[in-house]
């Protein structure tokens, strides 16, 4: 009989009333091609609107130039000094304090108190209760999206005090720990991939992996669905349990704390602020190590169950199970291709006559359909082992991550995305080491030639009407958008994806038999 891999944790209960609030963004727009500015701008616009899955959407609009990525080293407060609190705040994407010294958490005041040996106060001969000294004061949300000050409301805002010595009488230590802290929130946008990507995992990685798993993760807006979502990928940043800072009322006490999130540009890692030289692969790589038990656990169980059929067949032989399996063979050898799929809006509408045609090219096709529920393990086993990504500008695109350097991705554009596309997407996927196909659609392959007349400035200059406000960008372009491929125009990328993974694929026998 199968054994089957029970103790991989399933997250598909998340609780229906839990709010999971912002589910934000498909992706952001900022109002069109004018993003080149000499003296960019930043704007933001806070949309809220009920789509499907009763997520709430919200868009942004950001600049291309608007300096999101930090010019310098912004690790200034990696050599503070005991008993003090530093702070960068410098990027405008995120702050982040360090405390070191003897560091003490106080959810119920949402306060973190680090208490200095030689603070001038111990000369002060006071009684404790009534003079309550603090040396330094700061305040921090930790969460990556300073700009938007819409969503950084939403997210509890922490004091951090340096006090005397004698003052931490009365707060003894419940929990005391040997390694640093990392304070972060998973409320925002968590809800949305592309943001439990961008905002929270990338980040997660950049503030911790230096620390080699000996950290404790303390996290603000704690979602449980969060910690199952991502248990596989959270063990291999920490060995440590995590804690719920607001649900655990405990006085928690660290050598270090470091409070909020590095982040350095969209879903990627920067090497030159990394110290190590650490890299989006690098990350990719953790993914790799994260998925891979649960992936094996996946394969044994259907190795087990292809066996037992197996036997079936021999007690009832037929003559076709041979042909099949050879069949079969080849099939397994041809280049494959992954379509993700939507359906709520920007779906592709000749989606049958699109996987008809990329099979008659020498494709095998797989058409993905990622819930919110879906196992993420399962969608890495997928792309993993796929040549080519093809998708329709959204949140979605985020999975490009799970691609192998090499692979090929090709994002289908519709009107008005443009840059969206390209900056959230695009760009880190030839960071990661991807071949980037954008597909730019044409008028007439767009829904919306069949609501328009020909010459409108929907179809013919959607700058235009993305700088009219995002209120339009929304309405036309993104929620009521679809796709009719023009399959002539667009298997000229196919072909290039095909021969692409051709030339890959005898790459790597060629060193094979070397
Ligand atoms: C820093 O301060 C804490 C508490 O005051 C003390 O226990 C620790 O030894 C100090 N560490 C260093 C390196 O001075
Ligand atoms: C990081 O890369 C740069 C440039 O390739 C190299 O000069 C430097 O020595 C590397 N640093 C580490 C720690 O590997
Ligand atoms: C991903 O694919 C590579 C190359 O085929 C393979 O070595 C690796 O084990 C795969 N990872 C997982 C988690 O299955
Ligand atoms: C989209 O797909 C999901 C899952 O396959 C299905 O439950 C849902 O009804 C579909 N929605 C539409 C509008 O087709």
């Amino acid at each position: 009989m199968c054994k089957k891999m029970m103790h991989y944790k399933r997250y598909q209960h998340w609780s229906k009333k839990e709010d999971v609030f912002v589910v934000c963004v498909d992706e952001e727009l900022n109002s069109g091609y004018n993003c080149k500015r000499a003296k960019p701008k930043l704007f933001y616009l806070l949309f809220l609107s009920f789509i499907s899955f009763s997520f709430i959407f919200l868009y942004s609009f950001s600049s291309e130039e608007a300096g999101l990525v930090p010019k310098t080293d912004i690790n200034s407060c990696s050599s503070v000094s005991n008993g003090t609190i530093c702070c960068e705040r410098s990027s405008i994407r995120s702050d982040v304090c360090v405390m070191k010294g003897d560091v003490r958490t106080d959810s119920a005041s949402s306060r973190i108190t680090l208490y200095r040996n030689n603070g001038h106060s111990d000369y002060v001969l006071r009684d404790p209760d009534e003079n309550d000294e603090v040396l330094q004061h700061e305040k921090i949300r930790p969460y990556t999206r300073k700009w938007e000050k819409n969503v950084m409301d939403t997210i509890d805002e922490l004091d951090l005090v340096v006090k005397g010595k004698h003052y931490g009488v009365r707060h003894k230590c419940d929990v005391e720990h040997d390694v640093p802290a990392v304070f972060f929130s998973t409320g925002g946008y968590t809800g949305n991939l592309y943001h439990e990507f961008n905002d929270g995992l990338l980040p997660l990685y950049i503030t911790s992996q230096q620390f080699n798993k000996k950290v404790v993760f303390v996290i603000l807006e704690y979602h449980n669905w969060w910690i199952m979502k991502y248990a596989n990928v959270l063990s291999h940043l920490t060995e440590y349990p995590i804690i719920d800072f607001s649900g655990d009322k405990r006085t928690h006490c660290f050598p270090e704390a470091i409070v909020g999130l590095r982040i350095h540009d969209e879903l990627t890692v920067d090497p030159s602020l990394m110290g190590n030289n650490k890299t989006i692969r690098d990350f990719r790589d953790l993914l790799d190590r994260a998925y891979w038990p649960r992936i094996r656990g996946l394969i044994q169980d259907e190795e087990c169950e292809a066996r037992m059929n197996k036997e079936k067949l021999i007690l009832s032989p037929s003559s076709e199970s041979k042909m099949v399996t050879t069949e079969e063979k080849k099939h397994l050898k041809k280049p494959k291709v992954v379509i993700i799929s939507r359906n709520d809006s920007r779906a592709i509408m000749n989606e049958d006559s699109l996987v008809k045609m990329i099979e008659d090219i020498g494709f095998r096709v797989e058409v993905l359909r990622p819930q919110r529920t879906t196992e993420l393990a399962r969608i890495y086993r997928v792309l993993n082992s796929s040549d080519v990504m093809i998708g329709v500008h959204g949140a979605a695109m985020t999975h490009f991550l799970f691609m192998r350097p090499g692979s090929v991705f090709i994002q289908i554009i519709p009107l008005g995305t443009d840059w969206a596309a390209g900056t959230y997407y695009g760009e880190p996927a030839v960071k990661l080491g991807l071949k980037y196909i954008g597909y730019k659609i044409l008028p007439k392959e767009s829904s919306l030639y069949d609501e328009y007349d020909k010459n409108d400035p929907v179809l013919m200059d959607p700058n235009s009407v993305n700088d009219r406000g995002w209120e339009f960008t929304k309405r036309i372009y993104l929620d009521r958008q679809n796709v009719r491929l023009n399959l002539g125009r667009f298997r000229k990328r196919l072909l290039r994806a095909y021969y692409h993974s051709v030339a890959n694929e005898n790459e790597r026998l060629r060193r094979q038999s070397q």
